[in-house]
């Protein structure tokens, strides 16, 4: 069997988007299976400690999906190290990491919506408001992912 896969999810807060990516993502595995881990942080302190965004959470629980105890969190270097996929949100997450860590030197910063046909940002739902489009990207990106990485996993 392949070594476990490790998948760090990187937005700004970590109260939005890169949690409803880890609990989507973690809900795929566990539905289709799969040697993978995953977790969340976001690239700013301001929210650390606190709980999933309300409305996030609310509508991941309208889609069965539970994110029960998680609080924020900031991205650290020693995560760069340990996680084999740092999977970001927009490019802004990706140009803050890259600030913060001289670089990518192992080249494992991506950007989620890059796994689909159509590359783009997720927009930021704490200033949209739109919830339910953030779900529906979050949930396109993470199947697109998982498919990608169960593909390479069978090669
Ligand atoms: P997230 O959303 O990056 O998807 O967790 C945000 C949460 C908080 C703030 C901005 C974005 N804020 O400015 O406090």
């Amino acid at each position: 069997m392949s070594r476990k896969k490790k998948i760090m999810f990187v937005c700004l807060g970590n109260i939005c988007r890169s949690p409803m990516a880890e609990f989507i993502f973690k809900s795929i595995v566990s539905e289709r299976g799969g040697n993978m881990e995953a977790a969340s942080s976001g690239t700013s302190d301001e929210e650390y400690g606190n709980p999933v965004y309300p409305p996030a959470a609310r509508i991941l629980a309208r889609h069965s999906v539970s994110c029960s105890g998680k609080r924020a969190t900031q991205f650290t270097r020693a995560d760069y190290g340990h996680y084999d996929l740092i999977v970001c949100m927009e490019s802004r997450n990706i140009r803050c990491l890259e600030r913060m860590l001289g670089g990518d030197p192992q080249r494992k910063i991506v950007r989620l919506l890059d796994f689909t046909d159509n590359p783009r940002d997720i927009a930021d739902p704490w200033y949209t408001r739109d919830f339910e489009k953030a779900y529906d990207e979050i949930r396109e990106g993470c199947t697109a992912l998982y498919d990608s990485l169960e593909r390479k996993d069978s090669t």
